[in-house]
């Protein structure tokens, strides 16, 4: 009887070592799950649904036209903007997707002549973003986007002045 109780216990010890991985809390800072990094080969996504209609998949293909078309001004692209098309922000890992290896905010914002300075968190290969203020000039709440460029140099916008926010004033208040 004595040595059934010892070999329990020395499965249950046994045990707890093997399937421990198995128990962990989700807060558990220990846990053996690996980033795999990114992932390679067909996207598998940024298709339609299947099951579509005719009508529908129409529907579907006009909206990823629109999406992944780049605006000009003769489209009505400005006074303000973050970019200039949906899918240059929306593109990893396809049309419809997230934020892409190289961010299109550089070079877009001096883009057809495009007189924009980069603010300081846009950077080459960090995330698209766009930028909301905590506050509004009088101190009351904000909250809103307040977009990073305007089209102010561009060929296609004679005489237009608009200067961008002050962004790097508003990330010193924050
Ligand atoms: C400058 C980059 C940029 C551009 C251009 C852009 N988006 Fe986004 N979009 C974002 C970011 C960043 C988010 C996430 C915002 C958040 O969660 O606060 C987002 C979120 C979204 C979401 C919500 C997705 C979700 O899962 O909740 C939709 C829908 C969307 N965008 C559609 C569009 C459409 C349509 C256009 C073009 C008219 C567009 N976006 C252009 C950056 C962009």
């Amino acid at each position: 009887m004595k040595k059934l109780v010892v070999a329990l216990l020395i499965l249950a010890v046994i045990g707890f070592f093997l399937l421990r991985d198995e128990f962990q809390s989700s807060e558990d800072s220990s846990s053996a799950a690996r980033d795999p990094g990114v992932r390679g080969g067909a996207a598998g996504a940024g298709g339609p649904i299947a099951g579509l209609t005719k009508t529908e998949l129409a529907f579907f293909n006009a909206g990823t036209d629109e999406f992944a078309e780049e605006e000009g001004i003769a489209d009505g692209l400005g006074p303000t903007m973050n970019l200039g098309s949906c899918a240059g922000c929306h593109l990893h890992p396809a049309v419809g997707g997230t934020s892409p290896a190289m961010n299109p905010q550089v070079a877009f914002a001096t883009l057809n002549g495009a007189a924009n300075t980069v603010p300081s968190f846009i950077t080459p290969k960090g995330p698209v973003r766009e930028a909301r203020f905590v506050k509004n000039a009088d101190g009351t709440p904000d909250g809103g986007v307040h977009d990073l460029f305007t089209i102010a140099g561009r060929a296609a916008a004679p005489g237009c002045g608009l200067a961008q926010p002050d962004f790097e004033r508003e990330l010193a208040a924050t």
